[in-house]
């Protein structure tokens, strides 16, 4: 496709919206004049694999990549706070990833929204941040650059929810209504998550209120058992049918083995055929395959069978807009029909391939997209690193897989700065080292001015003459430094007892080395 789209200025939008639906049109022209054997081609991308199943795409929204092997439109669209600005975010290459320098360059020295996520589907159900509802009133839409993350081996950015933010598309094209049959699947996180309600992707009511059981047929990713038993602390992936976060006919769980999914990268799955079945799957959206932990008959309680729907697309919220939970999208597409388990599993093959997450092949670097593990130098301590425990960032030994992965770091470009650097935790997408009071942690990225400086350190010469020491962005007297085993940011006055004067240089001089967890 040679279609570009003029990512530097949105004013003119009705030019955007013509550019995207001629890029609609040939992509459906592409795929019409397409054979069969287009679906094991190399850019065979998860809507190239529905489409070829029978099951179209009728939503496609991704922050990170394309969708269709042919799209080169745009993925989503910023505003920037400094002159509110907007512009289009594209992508590298057709079918290929996000083109998040474009981002970078856009939204230099001030912050970003992400203010709508186009839909790649020739249905063009694009979702826009979402207004008030019966449980919830106007959400925002995420910080643009909250959830830094590999894809494809390119940097770019999935949206982090942190609450009251929600998107959504209440008048769409050929989303399941009224009993239709869909599928739909997101990647997701299991390290961001909570209990609140409700943190989904999928079909939902057109007026944002709580229409009844059965309005709403979407996936729901967290930590909250509406129906007991849930087994195990979640997160879990749920059908959020209305009035009801289902793990099966009965509500609650009916698999013991079920305990919920946390890995970085989750694969969630919902297909239902809108009259008696419905059906969930999770994975591990770096390797493996799906699980299937329920499918089965649609909920026995009045309302769910047939199904309700109203074609609605919400994300990160609930149907009526309750808006407290959290979450991280990376991409999501829902179908017309029920999808084949073989077409699922072709899917989530694709998900694993594009390596969500994995190595930038950079190691070792105070570079941003390098992936780190960082040594004490003091003389206690020269076997200790810098590791997340109890959401508080320590310096420990090193020596499970869990110590390996939580002492481990990816070096982003600084959150309020880009001549310094902020730490992202390998484990916990979208979580960063932070100070707060003084002390450090680990905590996700909320987008506010205060943790963007907190979560900022400028690198200099080690103090000691090892390695590097780290000034912090707000505080610049304050370098990190252990002390009693846990960071903090500290100077030498002695105001706390981490300010102690006593082998100062070198409790703040570190080792930046290879990364324990690749
Ligand atoms: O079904 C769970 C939630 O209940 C829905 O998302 C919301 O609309 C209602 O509050």
């Amino acid at each position: 496709m040679s279609q570009r789209r003029d990512d530097r200025n949105v004013s003119a939008n009705n030019r955007t919206r013509i550019l995207r639906v001629l890029a609609g049109i040939v992509a459906l022209v592409a795929a019409s004049l397409t054979t069969a054997s287009t679906a094991s081609a190399a850019a065979s991308l998860p809507c190239d694999i529905y489409g070829a199943a029978g099951t179209p795409c009728v939503a496609a929204h991704s922050t990170t990549r394309a969708l269709y092997g042919t799209y080169n439109g745009a993925l989503y669209q910023v505003q920037r706070a400094s002159d509110g600005a907007k512009t289009n975010i594209g992508l590298l290459a057709a079918g290929g990833y996000a083109n998040a320098a474009a981002q970078d360059s856009f939204c230099a020295g001030t912050t970003c929204l992400i203010t709508e996520i186009y839909d790649q589907s020739p249905r063009h159900n694009d979702l826009t941040i979402e207004g008030p509802g019966g449980a919830g009133g106007q959400d925002t839409g995420v910080p643009a650059d909250a959830l830094p993350v590999t894809a494809g081996g390119h940097q770019v950015y999935g949206a982090s929810f942190s609450g009251r933010m929600g998107y959504r598309d209440n008048s769409t094209s050929g989303v399941a209504k009224n009993g239709q049959p869909e599928g739909m699947y997101m990647i997701t996180s299991g390290t961001h998550v909570n209990g609140a309600c409700c943190f989904d992707y999928g079909n939902a009511e057109t007026n944002n209120q709580d229409t009844g059981n059965g309005h709403m047929d979407a996936l729901n990713f967290g930590t909250e058992c509406w129906f007991q038993p849930c087994h195990g602390a979640g997160p879990w992936v749920q059908a959020d049918l209305e009035n009801g976060l289902f793990q099966s006919s009965a509500g609650g769980s009916q698999n013991t083995a079920n305990t919920g999914i946390t890995a970085p990268f989750v694969t969630a799955l919902l297909k239902n055929n809108g009259q008696n079945f419905f059906a969930l799957k999770d994975g591990n959206a770096q390797s493996g395959g799906l699980r299937t932990t329920y499918s089965g008959p649609e909920p026995t309680r009045a309302g769910y069978s047939p199904m309700h729907q109203e074609g609605a697309i919400v994300l990160g919220t609930g149907g009526d807009n309750s808006n407290g939970s959290i979450g991280s999208f990376f991409e999501g597409v829902m179908t017309a029909g029920l999808p084949t388990d073989a077409a699922d599993n072709a899917v989530q093959a694709n998900v694993v391939s594009v390596g969500y997450g994995g190595p930038t092949g950079s190691t070792g670097t105070l570079n941003p997209g390098s992936e780190i593990s960082v040594r004490a130098t003091t003389a206690c301590c020269t076997g200790d690193y810098i590791r997340h425990q109890n959401d508080n960032a320590v310096i420990s030994p090193v020596s499970s897989t869990l110590d390996k992965n939580d002492a481990t770091w990816i070096v982003r470009r600084g959150l309020a700065s880009s001549s310094c650097v902020s730490f992202e935790s390998r484990n916990y997408p979208g979580d960063f080292l932070r100070h707060f009071d003084f002390q450090v942690y680990r905590q996700p990225m909320d987008g506010s001015a205060a943790f963007r400086a907190d979560a900022t350190f400028c690198p200099v010469a080690g103090k000691n003459g090892q390695g590097s020491s780290f000034r912090s962005y707000n505080y610049s007297g304050k370098y990190l430094r252990h002390y009693n085993n846990t960071l903090y940011i500290a100077d030498t006055s002695g105001a706390h007892t981490w300010d102690a004067a006593g082998s100062y240089n070198d409790d703040v001089s570190w080792v930046v080395a290879q990364p324990w967890a690749p």
